[in-house]
């Protein structure tokens, strides 16, 4: 893949995935900006990334503003004098279940993955039709906003509505040639490590480079960032040229399209339904297959 001449941001790129995306579309020749709340992480990005003979440069700042979705986008136009690319990946978890989640909890995460994907989308979309030339909006969504999950109330909310805007989106940018995609990764993380049946494998890995067994890398679809990595890097290429409004599943060896929630089962009833008639033919009809939720615990 060659992304020579393309320019890139990629917000929460100081660790983890969002550093594995920095870096995967730096070798590919994209020149990077590299948004981070930690200052260290961020320069060791670029760092790494010059080394490397690439071009990067480092935006310190909290997503989920415009005044910083601004200057993520401004850094990109002063530095490398245009924008093909954002990758809106910045991401912070607070876990607790509904009845202990408070107001800070729920906001916070709002804040970084909703406001924050909406706000440098935002931006982007201002400077890519300027521009004229089309470009990319990678937006980082999760099997949590998918399927819901235990303990996520604010995550799984802002991760699904990542998605709802990325098919909003689709269609709002479609005649400026923009593409804009969710992805929905797994990858062994900080975050990740979190999880009871990944933690010590992740862990183990770590240690002594055991590479991940195959219940891990096919069954939960889990691997390295750099697996999930290329998934960017094709998104942002030439080769994804029309490829829009689609919720993409990547992780360890399996690559995935989710399904868009449609009406599975209807059931008509002349003059509307009263709540007695839904009851007497619930179980019949529309109720007869209902959805499963919740991501399903990981199986060794
Ligand atoms: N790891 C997984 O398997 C997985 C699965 C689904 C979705 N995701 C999503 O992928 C993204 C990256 O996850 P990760 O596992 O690499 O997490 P991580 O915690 O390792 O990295 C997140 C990075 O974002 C930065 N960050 C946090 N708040 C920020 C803010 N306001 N502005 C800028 N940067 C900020 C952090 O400092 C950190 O460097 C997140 O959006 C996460 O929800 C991850």
């Amino acid at each position: 893949m060659d992304l020579s001449g393309k320019v890139a941001v990629v917000t929460g790129a100081g660790r983890g995935l969002g550093r594995a995306y920095a870096e995967a579309l730096a070798q590919a020749g994209a020149a990077v900006v590299v948004n981070d709340v930690d200052a260290e992480a961020a320069a060791q990005v670029v760092k790494t990334i010059s080394e490397a003979g690439g071009r990067a440069a480092e935006v310190v700042a909290p997503v989920g503003t415009a005044e910083v979705a601004d200057l993520l986008v401004g850094t990109a136009v002063e530095q490398f004098g245009r924008l093909d690319v954002m990758v809106t990946n910045a991401g912070i978890l607070r876990d607790r279940v509904l009845w202990k989640m408070s107001d800070e909890d729920f906001d916070a995460v709002v804040n970084v993955h909703l406001r924050g994907t909406f706000t440098c989308a935002r931006s982007a979309a201002v400077r890519m039709r300027e521009q004229g030339t089309g470009g990319r909006l990678i937006l980082i969504s999760s099997p949590a906003g998918q399927r819901g999950n235990f303990g996520q109330t604010n995550y799984a909310a802002a991760k699904a509505g990542i998605v709802a805007m990325a098919r909003t989106w689709a269609m709002e940018l479609a005649k400026a040639g923009v593409m804009v995609n969710a992805m929905v990764p797994v990858a062994a993380t900080e975050m990740t490590k979190t999880i009871p049946a990944f933690g010590p494998v992740i862990e183990e890995s770590e240690r002594n480079g055991t590479p991940f067994p195959d219940w891990l890398r096919k069954g939960e679809g889990l691997g390295t960032v750099q697996d999930v990595a290329s998934l960017v890097v094709f998104l942002a290429s030439d080769a994804a040229e029309g490829i829009t409004g689609q919720a993409i599943g990547i992780g360890g060896d399996k690559l995935a399209l989710w399904t868009h929630p449609q009406e599975k089962v209807t059931a008509y009833a002349d003059g509307g339904w009263s709540a007695d008639a839904i009851a007497g033919s619930w179980h019949g009809s529309v109720g007869s297959q209902p959805e499963t939720y919740g991501v399903p615990a990981p199986k060794a």
